[in-house]
């Protein structure tokens, strides 16, 4: 059983156990799947840097996502994204949060494939909704029924996000149990 409620520490046996796999572990999955977060948490529980790729994305462009999908369009964005998990990627060893629409861009996808280990955070809408519906910064949402448009995206992307090398259930459960999964699936991959 994991306590959520107990703050996550380094743990050196964990980042040990996987000290053969340099690659950068790359979450993906929709919005609201909790890949900032989890990712974080991943990150500092195996001591390692966590880079969010929209946060790296508004850095490098100095503007918001939203700011840039309105002034220069969804296009402009998926360039930018690309070529800045491809500098993420350069990395070494860390945690990369990408943004939902990133592994389903082909370019961006393989990527990600050769050059990281790629983990789908598996998410069930209702419980996308209920997270995206507490926030509302997210240009493809803006104005929109978020169960609509989340269906609609997950059915579209969801062959994209099945080739990740791990497929995490994560449904409603807290964040700590999401990393705890993926720390299993980890220590599981072949070496
Ligand atoms: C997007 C998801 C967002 C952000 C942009 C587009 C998408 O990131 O990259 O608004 O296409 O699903 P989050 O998944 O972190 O919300």
């Amino acid at each position: 059983m994991i306590n959520d409620a107990q703050p996550i520490g380094h743990d050196a046996s964990d980042a040990r156990a996987m000290r053969h796999d340099q690659r950068p572990i790359v979450l993906v999955g929709m919005m609201g799947s909790g890949k900032s977060s989890v990712g974080r948490r991943l990150a500092a529980r195996l001591g390692l840097p966590f880079f969010d790729a929209d946060d790296e994305i508004e850095v490098a462009a100095g503007r918001s996502v939203t700011d840039i999908f309105a002034d220069f369009g969804e296009a402009h964005f998926r360039d930018g994204e690309r070529r800045v998990i491809a500098r993420l990627l350069d990395h070494g060893r860390c945690v990369i949060a990408t943004g939902g629409g990133a592994f389903a861009q082909d370019d961006t996808r393989a990527l990600i494939l050769s050059r990281g280990l790629s983990v789908w955070l598996d998410v069930p809408v209702p419980v996308l909704v209920d997270r995206v519906s507490r926030r509302n910064h997210r240009p493809l949402l803006r104005d929109r029924d978020p169960a609509t448009v989340l269906g609609d995206l997950l059915q579209k992307r969801a062959p994209a996000y099945q080739q990740a090398h791990l497929h995490i259930h994560a449904s409603a459960s807290p964040h700590g149990r999401a990393v705890e999964a993926i720390i299993a699936a980890l220590k599981d991959l072949p070496l």
